[in-house]
């Protein structure tokens, strides 16, 4: 039986595209990473897992459309049934969005709906609340919108810096992605 194919959309370091690669039992082979920034981290631990990219620069299309359409075309040859965004920093347009209806997932670092956006960690941070936390949710058209699957609360404590508080979203994040992964998939 050959195993559910996805793809992993990534802008940044990639800690949680490695967390999928380092997950036990995954019921999913990785074969694609989308990247829209060639100088990206997360292109080395692609190349270190010899999982193919494909990157591409935004300002070398006329419109999200097209560069969209190259990639769903990517990810049809390639026979892929889920999208997985790890921290890709672009919103999803109705190409993508009508091509794999259902089967886009996104990791969030809060409690959606609070802090949506970029840097959702310095603004919990800032806000001064007593928690925030880790969102897993389909996406839609919005930004961070679209129905929540799974969150964790991560409390802020007293003596938090915004990075030991990164570090601790992260740790969570690293468990949760992998495990709503495989409850999806096996459903
Ligand atoms: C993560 O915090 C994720 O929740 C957000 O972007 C960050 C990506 O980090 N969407 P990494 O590139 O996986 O390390």
């Amino acid at each position: 039986m050959s195993m559910v194919k996805v793809a992993v959309f990534a802008s940044g370091k990639g800690s949680n595209f490695q967390a999928m690669l380092d997950a036990d039992n995954l019921p999913c082979e990785i074969v694609l990473l989308v990247c829209d920034q060639q100088q990206a981290g997360v292109l080395d631990k692609a190349k270190q897992h010899g999982i193919e990219t494909f990157v591409f620069s935004a300002k070398n299309y006329e419109s999200k459309e097209a560069y969209e359409s190259e990639i769903a075309e990517q990810l049809r040859k390639k026979g892929i049934e889920w999208i997985f965004l790890a921290g890709y920093m672009r919103l999803i347009g109705p190409t993508l969005l009508e091509a794999y209806e259902g089967k886009i997932v996104n990791i969030h670092p809060s409690y959606l709906p609070a802090f949506p956006g970029k840097d959702a960690i310095g603004q919990a941070f800032e806000a001064g609340v007593e928690e925030t936390g880790v969102t897993v949710h389909f996406i839609d058209e919005g930004m961070d919108t679209g129905p929540i699957i799974e969150q964790v609360a991560v409390p802020i404590l007293a003596n938090d810096t915004k990075e030991t508080l990164q570090k601790r979203i992260q740790a969570v994040e690293h468990r949760l992605y992998p495990q709503v992964i495989r409850e999806l998939i096996q459903k």
